[in-house]
């Protein structure tokens, strides 16, 4: 077991592409966002004291890791134990997930979980939170972990606070790299031909993965037919938007982000603010723009050329937009 304290890290993620549809096994893209990250440090404690959770710096924005908020009467601990804490608290089930994947017993040790990833905005923050925790538990307790047995475990801490993820958020956010993600699949690698420019613009609404996903839900059980066809469509935008970053066409990128989000409102999970600004970054000159993640609330992201970033981020701010990231996709082999 370690002696001095050891830290892990995972990064947040957009979704570029297939969003819901995704959900009901159509492809879909997304990349991680390596400026923002969850760090995790694992440190030996007093003998006997068992595992105790710390996570102080996550309450400034919102009062839970995970993204479905808590009543204010009910804000989440700073500092809790692992032995006493609920079953269904995200940050212990990840530690007891992986206490019983190693059939390790429970350590000494405090594990510091910090994330500069804004919270219920989609961008993955809970997933990277668990990835980060999962390793750096498993660096702690002097064992190494494969990405997929890491995936597989954020996966299952995603159940608890989603019900039916697809699997992308904690496969993007794990692999650390471009994903064509299919649900059940073994994931596939995106190569980018040319790097491009996303501006993610936060609406400051959060945005509750499992109320997004529960209301198209609730729809789709009402009309099949026609939500199937909207996923059809989406998933079809993916395979397009596949091939354009594979061949380095912004310009098409651009026209397919702006089309998927045309969908997304017929699916009903965008929303007037969300509408606002990508109208806004499309006139300030974004190649394309589209909500990313759950929806009704959290970010857009903006394909922009590089020379207009600028005036395309000053626009959103000037639009309300809480926050901007600017993040660079790498062209990769
Ligand atoms: O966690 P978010 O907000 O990035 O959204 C996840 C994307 C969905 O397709 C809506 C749900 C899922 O599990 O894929």
């Amino acid at each position: 077991m370690a002696s001095v304290p050891l830290q892990s890290s995972a990064p947040g993620k957009v979704i570029l592409f297939g969003e819901h549809a995704v959900v009901y096994g159509r492809p879909a893209i997304a990349v991680p966002v390596t400026q923002v990250r969850a760090t995790v440090t694992a440190a030996t404690a007093p003998p006997a004291s068992g595992l105790t959770l710390v996570a102080s710096d996550l309450a400034a924005d919102t009062p839970h890791p995970a993204d479905s908020p808590r009543p204010a009467d009910s804000p989440r601990p700073m500092q809790f134990a692992l032995a006493t804490a609920p079953e269904d608290e995200p940050l212990s089930a990840a530690a007891r997930l992986t206490l019983a994947h190693l059939s390790a017993p429970e350590p000494d040790a405090t594990l510091t979980i910090s994330s500069t990833i804004p919270i219920a905005s989609g961008m993955g923050s809970g997933a990277a939170v668990s990835a980060a925790l999962i390793r750096a538990l498993a660096a702690f307790l002097g064992r190494t972990l494969e990405p997929s047995e890491t995936s597989e475990l954020v996966f299952k801490i995603e159940k608890i606070h989603h019900g039916t993820p697809s699997g992308i958020d904690n496969t993007v956010v794990v692999y650390e790299r471009p994903v064509f993600f299919v649900r059940g699949q073994p994931i596939e690698r995106l190569s980018v031909a040319a790097p491009f420019t996303l501006i993610i613009a936060d609406t400051s609404i959060p945005s509750s993965t499992k109320v997004a996903v529960e209301h198209v839900r609730r729809a789709w059980t009402r009309t099949p037919a026609h939500y199937d066809a909207l996923f059809d469509q989406i998933g079809d935008l993916a395979d397009e938007a596949r091939r354009a970053i594979e061949t380095g066409d912004s310009e098409a990128l651009g026209a397919l982000m702006s089309e998927n989000h045309a969908l997304l409102i017929e699916l009903d999970v965008s929303s007037p603010e969300l509408d606002e600004l990508v109208d806004v970054a499309r006139f300030a000159g974004a190649q394309g723009a589209k909500l990313s993640g759950a929806g009704l609330g959290g970010n857009i992201i903006a394909l922009v050329e590089d020379e207009l970033a600028v005036e395309v981020e000053e626009a959103l701010i000037e639009a309300g937009a809480k926050r901007v990231i600017r993040t660079m996709v790498s062209a990769t082999e």
